[in-house]
């Protein structure tokens, strides 16, 4: 199995999150970070995450992305925003549609859950790709979950 992580976060919890998910499953990782980086005012954030949301803005990529051919085994983590997987992801996938691997996706959210997050995801990867998709809520910064359940789902990946 030759897997890597591509995430995306804004405020760190999907980056802890993924971080510990690379030093389990030792693999590499990559983050997507955006040309014109969001503001450190998180309302700011949010009032323009609407706003793309509903105008389907898709931000441009800096990160460079590697040729994954070599990889069989894709996984996403992302935070949720307005009821779907962040801009960011989406403008990844659209570009580099990772149909005919094996994909897990790790959402974390505020509490409100991924909402079509998951319908956005098959459409972009193909459903038959996508094995499993882990919502890990937060309040703030205190995941709301219990650990095992994300080393349950880990372990499911090795699999
Ligand atoms: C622009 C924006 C929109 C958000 N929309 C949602 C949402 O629709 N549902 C939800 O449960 N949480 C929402 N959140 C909260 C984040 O999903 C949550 O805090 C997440 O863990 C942040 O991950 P990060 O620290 O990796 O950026 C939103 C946060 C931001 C900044």
């Amino acid at each position: 199995m030759n897997s890597i992580i591509i995430y995306y976060s804004y405020q760190n919890n999907t980056r802890k999150l993924a971080n510990y998910i690379k030093e389990a499953l030792n693999c590499q990782i990559l983050e997507l970070l955006p040309v014109v980086p969001y503001s450190d005012n998180y309302d700011d954030v949010v009032a323009l995450g609407e706003n793309e949301e509903t105008k389907n803005v898709r931000p441009e990529l800096q990160t460079n992305i590697p040729n994954l051919d070599s990889y069989d085994t894709v996984i996403l983590c992302t935070p949720t925003w307005w009821y779907n997987i962040a801009p960011v992801m989406i403008s990844f996938l659209e570009k580099y549609p990772l149909t005919n691997k094996d994909i897990y996706v790790l959402a974390t959210n505020g509490g409100f859950g991924l909402g079509k997050g998951k319908e956005c995801l098959e459409e972009l990867c193909g459903k038959e790709s996508i094995h499993s998709v882990l919502e890990v809520p937060f309040d703030e910064d205190e995941m709301e979950i219990s650990m095992d359940v994300v080393n349950a789902w880990i372990e499911s990946i090795k699999k």
